[in-house]
């Protein structure tokens, strides 16, 4: 035990715990490979103001949760609280927008960090897998999203998931909501902070969970009715090639999300076996997000998913994800025989076996038990006696058989075996 702890809010991954986390973000990021997607990698930190202006001022994650710093040269940076806004800049940055044709594909997978109140599934450092489609304004590539990320989570094992789904609106029809909205909002009893967030962003009060806040909320205008025509055909077209896919989601009007980019389609993907954090990720339209952040107009759509939380709702169905063994090879070498096994190792890490060897000096029975923790499926043993003889012994570790195997032809041996 060391003085120090991993800091509140925060958890190690360790092995073999930490396969799970491999195998989820693999399984989120196949289908995106599959489709046009790019990989993209942003520093940890950016511009505060990039968030500030991208996620928007009055939301929790820009007021409360983010990580700021200031550095020796006076520049005032964040750790990021989410990708969407870094993602968006770099492509803005390398024109990636100008390069090629549009939209620009992109998928990401790293650490996010929020200063949360720390509880089961709320992490202040935690991670993701996301994608964003930049600079298309078209229902299929909503609907593309949403079938991918369906998709990963069925490929995962995992069933008792839902999607919710919403539209917010665009530039036309939102502020004559927003104003009804904030008309209704005035007449209610709402303390200070929820007085103020009504007039910056009164459609987040809709989302406010407090039910002395929902109560009053009955009766509150919904903006489905207040949705212009572009808005309701575009809104239309996206559920019906969902539907269209075979993906199942319920029409949730009360879905606001807690960043404020985001324009016509939203969705969220939840949970209901995770207690109170139940969305395992969330996602949509950002069609004005490029200009506020200084750039031209780039209608996107994007959605990230949560690899900690997907991890608690795989373990909340009781599903084991197949995780290869790490090892498939274990090797142990008696007297002189290490050097050899030593090279025997390397040449079938070479050829791809996953092969390991036990270190330290041990004798048979020590060795033996590293192989057995390896969860290897063969063990090769060697001691004096065996080099003489020009063999080794080839050790089945789930029958227990046990036979001698020429030293020249154990590499081939196993790699037929392991086929
Ligand atoms: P978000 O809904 O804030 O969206 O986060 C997406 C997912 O990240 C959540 O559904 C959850 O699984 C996970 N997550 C968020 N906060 C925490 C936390 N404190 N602890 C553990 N997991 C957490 C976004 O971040 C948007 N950038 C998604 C997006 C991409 N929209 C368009 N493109």
């Amino acid at each position: 035990m060391s003085t120090f702890k991993a800091p509140k809010g925060t958890y190690d991954l360790i092995p073999p715990y930490s396969a799970k986390y491999l195998a989820v973000r693999d399984a989120i990021s196949g289908p995106l490979r599959l489709s046009g997607y790019g990989y993209v990698e942003t520093p940890g930190f950016e511009d505060v103001d990039l968030f500030a202006r991208g996620v928007g001022e009055s939301t929790d994650i820009v007021t409360k949760e983010m990580y700021t710093l200031t550095t020796k040269g006076g520049a005032n940076l964040a750790l990021r609280p989410e990708g969407t806004a870094s993602v968006l800049r770099a492509a803005l940055e390398a024109n990636l927008h100008k390069a090629g044709g549009l939209p620009v594909k992109l998928w990401y997978s790293g650490s996010y960090y929020r200063y949360e109140r720390p509880q089961k599934g709320r992490y202040r450092h935690f991670s993701q897998v996301g994608a964003e489609a930049i600079g298309a304004e078209d229902p299929a590539l909503d609907a593309e999203l949403i079938i991918l990320a369906d998709q990963a989570y069925r490929t995962l094992g995992l069933r008792n998931f839902r999607i919710l789904l919403n539209s917010l609106g665009d530039q036309e029809c939102r502020p004559v909501y927003r104003e009804a909205l904030q008309t209704f909002l005035r007449g209610l009893d709402l303390d200070e902070e929820t007085v103020r967030r009504a007039e910056i962003n009164p459609l987040r009060v809709l989302d406010d969970k407090r039910p002395e806040v929902q109560k009053q909320l009955a009766g509150a205008p919904m903006l489905r009715a207040y949705l212009c025509d572009a808005c309701k055909a575009y809104h239309e077209e996206v559920r019906a090639l969902i539907t269209a896919a075979g993906v199942t989601f319920e029409d949730d009007e009360k879905l606001v999300r807690g960043l404020d980019y985001y324009t016509r389609t939203t969705f969220e993907f939840v949970h209901d076996g995770l207690g109170s954090q139940s969305a395992v990720g969330g996602g949509g339209r950002y069609d004005g997000l490029s200009e506020m952040i200084g750039g031209p107009a780039l209608p996107s759509v994007g959605w990230a998913l949560g690899v900690d939380r997907t991890v608690l709702a795989l373990e909340a169905e009781g599903v084991e994800l197949d995780i290869p063994a790490a090892t498939s090879v274990f090797a142990v070498a008696l007297g002189e025989a290490k050097p050899v096994l030593f090279g025997l190792v390397t040449e079938l890490r070479k050829s791809g076996i996953a092969a390991d060897i036990s270190y330290g000096g041990k004798g048979l029975k020590g060795a033996m038990k590293d192989a057995n923790r390896s969860g290897a499926r063969f063990a090769v043993v060697a001691g004096d006696r065996d080099l003489a003889e020009g063999v080794v012994q080839l050790k089945d570790m789930e029958s227990g058989e046990q036979s001698p195997v020429a030293l020249a032809e154990v590499a081939e041996v196993l790699r037929a075996k392991l086929a």
